[in-house]
């Protein structure tokens, strides 16, 4: 083979990886795009329980003081937001007794199972930890496109 020809493929290659790795990322307007992937949520529900479980339960029931954290009043309350402002209050607030002690990976990887446990479909691209991609995925209660 030319030289040419291998560069031809090379390039040809790396921009349906980049078109490809971009597109699963735009497509992810909101939680029924599959803003998370199945493996994520697997981490996360480990560091959930590690992290989170004590308060509000190994079900996400919600104990006490600490809410529920699947559907109903929890799923509306963040309706409409950015999923960078739950994300924003995870970093800051939680866990309630050491809010830094978990890193940002972590915490996307603990809102990937909370997505999951809402019944929020998984995609093919993880959920991100920056505010400036956060920012682009919507949370919606309900799914607006219908179905
Ligand atoms: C020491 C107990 C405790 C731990 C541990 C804890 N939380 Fe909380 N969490 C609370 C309490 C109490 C509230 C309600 C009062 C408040 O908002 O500060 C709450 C509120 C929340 C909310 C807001 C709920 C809503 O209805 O909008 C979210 C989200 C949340 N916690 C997520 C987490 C996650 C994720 C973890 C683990 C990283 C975690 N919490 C660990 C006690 C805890």
């Amino acid at each position: 083979m030319k030289l040419v020809q291998k560069i031809t493929i090379i390039a040809a290659t790396a921009f349906v990886a980049l078109s490809m790795n971009n597109s699963a990322n735009a497509q992810v307007a909101n939680v029924w795009d599959g803003a998370y992937t199945e493996a994520q949520a697997v981490r996360g529900e480990k560091s959930y329980q590690e992290h989170c479980s004590e308060c509000h339960g190994t079900q996400m029931q919600g104990r006490e003081e600490a809410p529920s954290l699947k559907q109903g009043a929890f799923i509306y309350n963040w309706d409409g937001m950015p999923v960078s402002v739950l994300f924003q209050r995870l970093r800051e607030t939680m866990p309630l007794d050491d809010p830094r002690g978990t890193p940002r990976k972590m915490k996307a990887d603990i809102l990937a199972f909370i997505m999951k446990q809402n019944d929020f479909p998984a995609g093919n691209a993880p959920l991100p930890y920056q505010n400036s991609r956060l920012k682009r995925i919507q949370w919606n209660a309900q799914n607006p496109a219908g179905d």
